[in-house]
């Protein structure tokens, strides 16, 4: 039997098909919620963030098997809006699939509120400052969630986020979160053998994002304080939580993958030694980060924005037995001799970025509940933050600190003539953080 006759019967056993129409309202019983409530087989799909990995993770949900449209799009500016809608209909293929008229494009920071009861999945690409609360409003209107790592900025947020996850768990919504290593196969095929014993206990191991940093938008003369700092988002902590919480978060959920834990304790340094312009907001160029486990085991983290230097994004791991060096396309567990314990040679794999919404739009076409990745996002979210509450502090900061931190980044309001927490002094310029002198925790 096909999925989709599948997926009709128990409709129709459960009484939720009838006359080929199904209830929107969905009584509540176990499994109810795994089931997208349009009245065919249409997924509807709100786009939120609608940036770069908001567009392409968009052409992602509409390149899948399943039957899916995009009907709500949200940004909180219109021209950003306007140019992912134009990409998403640059492809005949993908353009088919959009039906978002100008009534279902919203616009502002409530835009968020107005596309998600429109739509069975939503996907959260906003700046991760914003994830918390939108990831919570998703799972309290019921909707299977794809969201953009990292989820959140500050502790606070990591809690609202874990609070939501346990009620996205207990109404049985799909979550998956884009920490795409985990739908990669290389990633895959190496870490259930590192996991099944091929290199022993795992007893340490080094995690990079050392690369040239990114972009800035020059101020304009008519913006706003939160405009500006909206439309530089990456340089502001309230909206990006540093590089090392932005970027390298993808390389340190590796290192608690492979631990299947997360650190006691995180004790580093870091600062800013190239991007010290007032352009570059209050974010540091570099950080490096011990990170020490249950069991003893340290994990050095790196990361740093250098124009002009050695690059690399990859981890490393030593075991009793053995070691793995990189996890690029051919990736090697060797012994201490040198021998092969298993290559994965990549070539042929697919795409993780495509993966992670085959696999979701698989599981909510057939009605399965599958994927609870929320938790863990959240939890390796805070582990980049609790990286840079050691850097920027300088002091030891132990887990259960960094979990139940005050410090709250968020605006007190959101409007664009609301004044975001962090502003600049009289000639443009940002406190930046102090080892020794800024707060920890
Ligand atoms: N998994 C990956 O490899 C990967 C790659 C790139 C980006 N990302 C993540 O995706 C997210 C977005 O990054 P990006 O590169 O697309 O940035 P971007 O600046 O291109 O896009 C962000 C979009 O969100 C919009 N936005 C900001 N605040 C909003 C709000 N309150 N409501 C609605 N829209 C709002 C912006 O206007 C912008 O259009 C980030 O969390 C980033 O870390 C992940």
């Amino acid at each position: 039997m096909s999925n989709e006759s599948n997926r009709r019967d128990f409709l129709k056993q459960s009484g939720l098909l009838t006359g080929g129409v199904l209830l929107t309202s969905l009584p509540s019983f176990a499994g109810s919620y795994g089931f997208h409530n349009s009245a065919d087989d249409t997924i509807k799909v709100a786009l939120i963030g609608c940036g770069g990995r908001g567009t392409g993770a968009a052409m992602q949900a509409l390149s899948t098997k399943q039957n899916v449209k995009i009907v709500a799009m949200a940004d909180a500016f219109r021209d950003r809006l306007d140019d992912s809608y134009k990409n998403l209909n640059q492809k005949p293929d993908i353009a088919k699939r959009v039906d978002v008229p100008e009534e279902r494009k919203f616009v502002g920071f409530d835009a968020y509120q107005k596309a998600i009861p429109l739509a069975d999945v939503v996907i959260l690409a906003t700046p991760p400052g914003f994830r918390p609360m939108m990831f919570e409003e998703a799972v309290k209107q019921g909707k299977h969630v794809f969201m953009e790592k990292p989820v959140a900025t500050d502790a606070p947020g990591v809690r609202r986020v874990l609070a939501a996850a346990e009620e996205a768990k207990k109404k049985k919504l799909n979550v998956v979160v884009g920490l795409q290593r985990h739908y990669q196969p290389n990633y895959r095929e190496m870490i259930k053998r590192i996991h099944d014993g091929a290199l022993g206990d795992i007893v340490g191991g080094s995690v990079y994002w050392v690369s040239g940093g990114v972009w800035v938008k020059p101020r304009q003369a008519s913006q706003t304080e939160m405009e500006y700092q909206m439309r530089n988002w990456y340089y502001f902590n309230w909206l990006c939580g540093d590089h090392i919480n932005e970027q390298h978060i993808h390389n340190i959920d590796v290192a608690n993958w492979v631990k299947r834990g997360y650190p006691v304790s995180a004790q580093g340094t870091g600062g800013r030694q190239v991007r010290t312009g007032k352009e570059y907001g209050e974010i540091f160029d570099h950080h490096m980060v011990d990170f020490v486990y249950e069991d003893g085991t340290l994990i050095n983290s790196q990361c740093r924005h250098y124009e002009g230097t050695y690059s690399k994004v990859d981890e490393q791991f030593v075991g009793t037995k053995g070691r793995v060096d990189s996890f690029g396309q051919k990736s090697v567990l060797k012994d201490y001799k040198g021998n092969a314990i298993y290559t994965h040679n990549g070539k042929g794999d697919g795409n993780p970025y495509q993966i992670e919404h085959d696999e979701l739009f698989a599981a909510i076409a057939k009605g399965d509940y599958k994927f609870q990745d929320a938790e863990n996002g959240a939890k390796s979210t805070l582990t980049a933050i609790m990286g840079r509450m050691a850097t920027y502090s300088g002091k030891m900061v132990k887990w259960d600190e960094a979990l139940n931190s005050n410090i709250d980044l968020f605006p007190e309001k959101l409007a664009w003539d609301a004044k975001p927490k962090i502003l600049p002094n009289a000639d443009g310029f940002y406190p930046v953080a102090i080892p020794g002198k800024t707060t920890a925790v």
